[in-house]
């Protein structure tokens, strides 16, 4: 099993976990800050501190996984199994747009499957995944509150209603035209 992580971790590395150490507690240059605040640090502090580097980073780095086991003393491709556990845990950061996906009830009976699947086939990422580029991401996330307007998705926080393939492209296109402006 620990192999098995091992290989992911390897994997990771080499095509999808951020080595780029330019993250905000890489800048601040203090993880540590973090790490105090959980003086007895053990492996029951594990969570709440990948929580609070998320929080802080966006996403998990390969650098800040390392150092978390460093400072509990757990392999990092240990830390690594638990965190794709859990589906709240991210390995790269946001791309320029950040698309969030709804899932919820109301989405869910009016197609968010097919959407997000549209959504990957023209970004060409999974979700959780940020484009080569760095331009978008994927993110699916539970009812984001307008269940009226199902199916959404929401860009930056902007929300679009109702979508479909082709509005879908268009929104999509809409953004990759920012950029050529
Ligand atoms: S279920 Fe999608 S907005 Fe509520």
């Amino acid at each position: 099993m620990q192999q098995f992580f091992f290989q992911r971790l390897k994997n990771l590395s080499n095509n999808k976990f951020s080595t780029n150490p330019e993250n905000k507690l890489f800048k601040m240059g203090d993880i540590k800050q973090i790490f105090n605040k959980y003086p007895e640090a053990g492996r029951d502090n594990l969570i709440p501190i990948l929580q609070d580097i998320q929080s802080v980073d966006g996403y998990l780095s390969k650098e800040s996984i390392i150092k978390v086991g460093a400072h509990l003393d757990i392999p990092s491709s240990k830390i690594f199994g638990v965190a794709t556990f859990y589906n709240q845990f991210r390995f790269q950061p946001n791309g320029k747009y950040h698309v969030q996906v709804c899932r919820g009830t109301a989405c869910h009976v009016l197609g968010s499957v097919t959407v997000l699947q549209e959504i990957e086939k023209q970004l060409k990422v999974k979700a959780g995944d940020t484009t080569r580029d760095g331009l978008f991401s994927i993110e699916v996330v539970a009812c984001i509150g307008a269940c009226g307007l199902a199916p959404v998705i929401a860009i930056n926080g902007e929300f679009y209603a109702k979508v479909s393939a082709a509005s879908l492209a268009e929104i999509i296109e809409s953004y990759k035209n920012k950029e050529d402006e």
